[in-house]
């Protein structure tokens, strides 16, 4: 089985694939190492380099076509932008003030900050990913809380039970309006 996991950056993808793979011995790919292992990574706009999405999507279908993969475990937030003969996608969610806390403690510029904030009030990922993967079964899971709570819904989803996580029901829209 292919799942991919996608969401905002510091929503936890990294830290659940890596579980994941750990636990089930199934390969895993991180998608930006995959980009940059494959010169895919083109020049900074602003604070992120830009990457050619399509080639992206042209190489890992490549590579698991070659290496016949049936059974692995993708992760990345490009991921939602690419489409991928999976058969689950988890799009991990985080509550805006957590994943502020998360990407402050990345380091990461204010802007570049506010900027991932958005992207996960937004939506986007889950959106992009309902677009991209129309075979797929789509979840999402919060990943606000501890990381074994978060394992537990994983390993229900893993097992086909995880009717209750199906796409469309996070949002965080009222936390956005409360804060205005
Ligand atoms: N419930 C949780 N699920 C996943 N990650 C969590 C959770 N709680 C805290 N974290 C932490 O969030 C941080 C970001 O995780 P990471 O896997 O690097 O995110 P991503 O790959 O989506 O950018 C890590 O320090 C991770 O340990
Ligand atoms: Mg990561």
């Amino acid at each position: 089985m292919i799942v991919v996991l996608t969401g905002t950056p510091g929503t936890g993808k990294t830290r659940i694939a890596e579980e994941i793979s750990r636990r089930t011995d199934l390969p895993l790919i991180k998608i930006n190492e995959f980009a940059k292992e494959n010169k895919l990574l083109g020049k900074f706009d602003g604070d992120a380099r830009e990457v050619d999405i399509a080639k992206l999507g042209r190489l890992l279908r490549a590579e698991i076509k070659k290496m016949k993969m049936k059974n692995l475990v993708l992760e990345g937030h490009l991921a939602c932008e690419i489409k991928i003969p999976a058969k689950m996608v988890i799009v991990t969610r985080t509550r805006p003030g957590v994943l502020r806390r998360r990407l402050a403690a990345r380091k990461y510029a204010k802007s570049k900050i506010d900027e991932n904030l958005m992207v996960e009030m937004l939506d986007y990922c889950t959106i992009k990913a309902e677009k991209n993967y129309k075979r797929a079964s789509i979840f999402e899971v919060e990943t606000s809380g501890k990381f074994g709570e978060t394992m537990k819904k994983i390993w229900k989803i893993l097992a086909g039970k995880g009717g209750k996580f199906k796409s469309g029901r996070i949002g965080w829209g009222r936390e956005l309006y409360a804060s205005l």
